[in-house]
């Protein structure tokens, strides 16, 4: 099933904002989990590379990484970041496309497999995680913890100041029978309005867990963050390590 995620869209908007958005203060601590987790020169997927925030220093480790992603603007930022060329970069569709076949690791980072609109396309994209793994390869998905947004009704304006010159006002709709929040981000920085409208398809921790064991996955542990705080009622983020225990799918093509 096609994605209705439209690269040229995401990317010409999104590619502006995202390292804005996204600090890379964090990515020390996302390199630091997966290395725990992976033996030296292990192959990594990353669905969703984007600007490769994490793609371009987990390469620089060693690890032979493949860097996923539909949007040509993400792509060249990405490749920008890396001018020796270490991240191999796939212009891709991840709701389709198998990249290659026996990677230790796929990652879904920064809640990407919630940008796919609805819970078939988001167990599509599981599906395509498990074609790419070896046997007993591991998924890691990150995604935030939607119960503060799923409480939500009508419009609803949230801000946060980011850094000293960087505030991001997010104007939030939530549909919680589709399970869908609809943003239009506003980031005001050094002057300049950016703003990126974002559709997410929220997803619970347990609903994760059911759809990664339909595609032959074990939940195998389970962070609050990457700095591996424990996961509780006061986690705004879920972080999920799962083995591709299963059979795994074959291909539907
Ligand atoms: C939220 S960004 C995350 C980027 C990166 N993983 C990070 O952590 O900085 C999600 C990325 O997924 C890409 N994307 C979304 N849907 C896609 C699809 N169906 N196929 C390929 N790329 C997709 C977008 O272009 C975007 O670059």
């Amino acid at each position: 099933m096609p994605s209705t995620f439209d690269p040229a869209v995401y990317g010409d908007h999104a590619v502006d904002i995202h390292d804005l958005l996204y600090p890379t203060v964090e990515v020390p601590d996302i390199v630091a989990f997966l290395r725990k987790r992976l033996a030296d020169g292990a192959r990594v997927v990353e669905f969703g590379a984007g600007t490769g925030r994490v793609a371009v220093p987990l390469a620089e480790h060693g690890y032979e990484v493949h860097g996923v992603d539909a949007a040509p603007t993400m792509l060249t930022a990405l490749r920008a970041k890396d001018p020796a060329g270490l991240v191999q970069v796939h212009q891709a569709d991840f709701t389709r496309d198998v990249v290659g076949t026996g990677f230790d690791l796929c990652l879904l980072a920064n809640n990407t497999l919630l940008m796919m609109p609805t819970q078939d396309l988001q167990c599509t994209v599981l599906r395509r995680a498990a074609q790419h793994l070896c046997t007993d390869g591991l998924l890691v998905v990150e995604a935030y913890e939607p119960s503060s947004y799923h409480r939500l009704t009508g419009k609803h304006t949230q801000s946060s100041v980011l850094s000293s010159n960087k505030l991001l006002i997010d104007s939030i709709q939530n549909d919680p029978v589709t399970q869908t929040l609809h943003f239009l981000r506003t980031l005001v920085t050094d002057g300049r309005v950016l703003t990126f409208p974002e559709v997410s398809r929220y997803c619970w921790p347990a609903e994760l867990d059911m759809m990664a064991k339909a595609e032959g996955f074990t939940l195998v542990e389970r962070w609050g963050g990457w700095q591996e705080s424990a996961f509780d009622r006061t986690s705004d983020t879920y972080l999920s390590v799962y083995r591709l225990t299963g059979p795994r799918p074959p291909s539907d093509h």
